[in-house]
């Protein structure tokens, strides 16, 4: 049985199911290993990680710990409280499939610019702010358009570019988590430029290591992390650099309870946007596929973020990111209770559990039916999603849907 357990009590012989940590690089080779000894026990606590989910079939139990479904129906529960109880911003201007064609093209040349910045960088290059503002004003406008059409087309990574496209939805999911927190544009641009450029660092880190086909090394990771102090430096020295967006690159790998790198700084000595910067930044990698790591569903990762809220992040500020996207965010495959397969396509406004779904499939007679839309806030419509589907299992691309 899998259980979840605090670091505290955890002993040697016990068997690790799954180290429950939000950093896909941390240099634990598996997630799933035996403790060997009080010393694996310490480098864990130190790594700033709380709880860990044992097997109890490959070591021993702990019998009152809570087992893996109980922990989460209850943050399922959460979620569809948060759900019941968010709202989201007045509805968007535009139609998302309008706004998509659009969306498309920003984001591609968002991802050129970055990559070209980026590269620039590694050649010693000073970054030039004249040449990202555009970007960053052009994805605030999609985003006030119609939040839902850009934040879509963000999952898909390819393996060469994964740094630069990373950096664009985290820019990206930062301007819509802005606009949802009703901060002011002049505000967004600044923080939607710190996310774009705030793995900048990555750039000194040697290739061998920032595109390791594995997790790794501890001595690796420890070089890794010099990413954000390079990106810093790189940050000051740019003309017109404003210290917001410097704080998103600063900030981005401090955690709440100050476990996090480089400062180790804690609660609200991180500035907002830092913290903005570091829920969005988890959220976008454990979403992406890389070659060590399949990309989790949205919501199973928004479940994570709750699990790591008050200690890694501030509960709160989960709570508006959930709001920011949704519970089941777009482009996330749903049963619904009818037996289809649905693809989210649009959140709506003030009904998160209820957002507009496109079915495509069958799950009772298993065939594809011709694509059709339901507006599940509707008073008409009956349907209500019982779950979300891991797309892979059913041979589904949910992209080819939106
Ligand atoms: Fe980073």
């Amino acid at each position: 049985m899998i259980k979840k357990i605090d670091v505290t009590d955890l002993k040697p012989r016990m068997f690790i199911h799954d180290i429950n940590c939000p950093w896909i690089d941390h240099p634990f080779l598996r997630d799933s290993f035996l403790v060997e000894s009080v010393r694996d026990i310490e480098k864990i606590a130190a790594y700033g990680i709380r709880q860990v989910y044992i097997d109890t079939e490959r070591g021993p139990d702990m019998p009152h710990a809570p087992t893996v479904h109980e922990v989460h129906r209850q943050l399922d529960d959460h979620l569809q409280h948060l759900g019941r109880t968010l709202k989201r911003a007045p509805p968007p201007p535009v139609g998302v499939e309008k706004e998509r064609v659009k969306a498309k093209q920003i984001c591609r040349e968002a991802g050129r610019i970055v990559q070209n910045i980026l590269l620039d960088c590694r050649l010693g290059k000073q970054v030039e702010l004249e040449q990202v503002e555009p970007v960053v004003s052009d994805i605030v406008d999609s985003i006030f358009r119609n939040p839902d059409a850009i934040v879509s087309l963000l999952r898909i990574k390819q393996a060469d570019k994964y740094t630069f496209q990373h950096s664009v939805a985290v820019g990206t999911l930062l301007i819509s988590f802005c606009r949802a927190m009703e901060i002011e544009r002049k505000t967004i641009e600044l923080v939607g430029l710190g996310g774009l450029l705030h793995d900048i660092g990555k750039m000194q880190v040697p290739n061998n290591i920032l595109n390791k086909p594995g997790k790794l090394t501890e001595s690796e990771f420890e070089i890794m992390k010099n990413h954000v102090r390079y990106g810093c430096l790189t940050l000051e020295k740019t003309p017109g650099m404003s210290t917001i967006a410097l704080n998103v690159a600063a900030e981005h790998h401090e955690c709440y309870d100050g476990s996090g790198y480089p400062r180790g700084l804690k609660g609200d000595e991180i500035s907002l946007y830092g913290q903005m910067a570091s829920v969005v930044d988890v959220y976008d990698a454990l979403t992406s596929t890389r070659i060590y790591h399949v990309g989790i569903e949205p919501t199973e990762v928004l479940r994570k973020l709750l699990e790591w809220g008050n200690h890694h992040f501030k509960l709160t500020l989960v709570h508006q990111f959930i709001r920011t996207i949704g519970i089941y965010p777009v482009g996330t495959l749903v049963r619904l209770d009818s037996g289809y397969l649905a693809v989210v396509v649009e959140q709506h406004h003030e009904n998160l559990l209820h957002p507009r779904v496109r079915a495509i499939f069958n799950s009772r007679s298993r065939s594809y039916m011709p694509p059709r839309d339901y507006d599940l806030s509707s008073p008409g419509c009956h349907d209500r999603i019982a779950s979300f589907e891991v797309p892979s299992r059913w041979g589904i691309d949910p992209g080819r849907y939106l």
